[in-house]
């Protein structure tokens, strides 16, 4: 017998989940299949009911859903409740429980594949949309010397900022801002959590936000944004979210089936793909 379980989103067609999780699956010899399951904008909750009425055990859930998962759920994860978005729902008997694994997925990729310590440094996060909201509580949980937010629309970042400062009281320092704002300082982690580089944009950052020996993340993969190409410029070290991505999944993962598999042969996989 055959678990199912499947991403839910809308586009979804280009999502490389199924493979991902067909890999863990395989390493793991769980038996688990999963699908990509589109949805119309209006029918998400009616989509993801019908899928669970199938027998489905779980989903992935992508944009633009994520907020929408999290209210659907019957119950929370705490970073499911710090983000007020879900992108893993895990079907039990009689709940529909909501989690968010995109933070764990990028400080694990951070911290083990590129050996980046997070304690005590300087951490930008470009960004006040659902992909920040996702990621900056497991990162103060990491605990960084100072949490930046910029933002195009400087009050989304300082709405962010004020309520992950409230979640996170001891906390050094928690600070919303405009990009004109970080003139004049540094960070040692700087995270594109914008959607700009896949409209080939990027923020307005000012010259000398990366300090030396910087790492520039991009939380887009598998395309060479103008983020990244002015990183390499300021000679910081350069990474895309494909890393997150697997590890995402393989929280994921292991929350519906108790194992965790090995990601580094994943990564290494799905990097392959795109090369092609
Ligand atoms: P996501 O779920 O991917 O975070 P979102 O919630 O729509 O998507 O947020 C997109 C983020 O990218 C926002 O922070 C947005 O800035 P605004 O809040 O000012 O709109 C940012 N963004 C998108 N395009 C951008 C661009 N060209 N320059 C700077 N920021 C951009």
């Amino acid at each position: 017998m055959t678990d199912r379980y499947a991403v839910i989103g809308n586009p979804v067609e280009h999502s490389r989940s199924p493979l991902i999780h067909a890999e863990f699956a395989r390493q793991t010899g769980q038996p688990v299949s999963y699908g990509k399951l589109y949805s119309e904008i209006a029918d998400f909750e009616a989509t993801v009911q019908r899928f669970r009425d199938e027998g489905g055990r779980g989903v992935n859930v992508t944009v633009p859903f994520k907020h929408r998962a999290y209210a659907l759920a019957s119950r929370s994860s705490r970073l499911a409740e710090e983000a007020r978005a879900a992108n893993t729902l895990v079907f039990d008997a009689d709940e529909t429980v909501g989690h968010n694994t995109d933070g764990v997925g990028l400080v694990r990729d951070l911290t083990d594949n590129l050996g980046c310590a997070i304690r005590g440094r300087r951490v930008l996060v470009m960004g006040a949309g659902g992909a920040a909201y996702g990621v900056c509580g497991p990162l103060l949980e990491a605990a960084p010397a100072a949490l930046v937010v910029a933002n195009r629309t400087p009050e989304k970042a300082v709405e962010l900022a004020t309520r992950f400062a409230a979640l996170f009281p001891d906390a050094s320092e928690v600070a919303g801002a405009a990009y004109a704002e970080l003139a004049g300082r540094e960070f040692d982690i700087v995270i594109n959590a914008t959607s700009a580089g896949l409209s080939g944009d990027m923020p307005a950052l000012p010259a000398g936000v990366f300090a030396r020996a910087a790492l520039a993340y991009d939380m887009v993969y598998g395309k060479a944004t103008p983020f990244l190409a002015a990183a390499v410029r300021a000679g910081a070290r350069t990474a895309d979210g494909l890393g997150m991505l697997v590890e995402q999944a393989a929280e994921s993962f292991y929350l519906w089936r108790g194992m965790r598999p090995d990601t580094a042969p994943v990564i290494e996989l799905l990097r392959g793909t795109l090369k092609c």
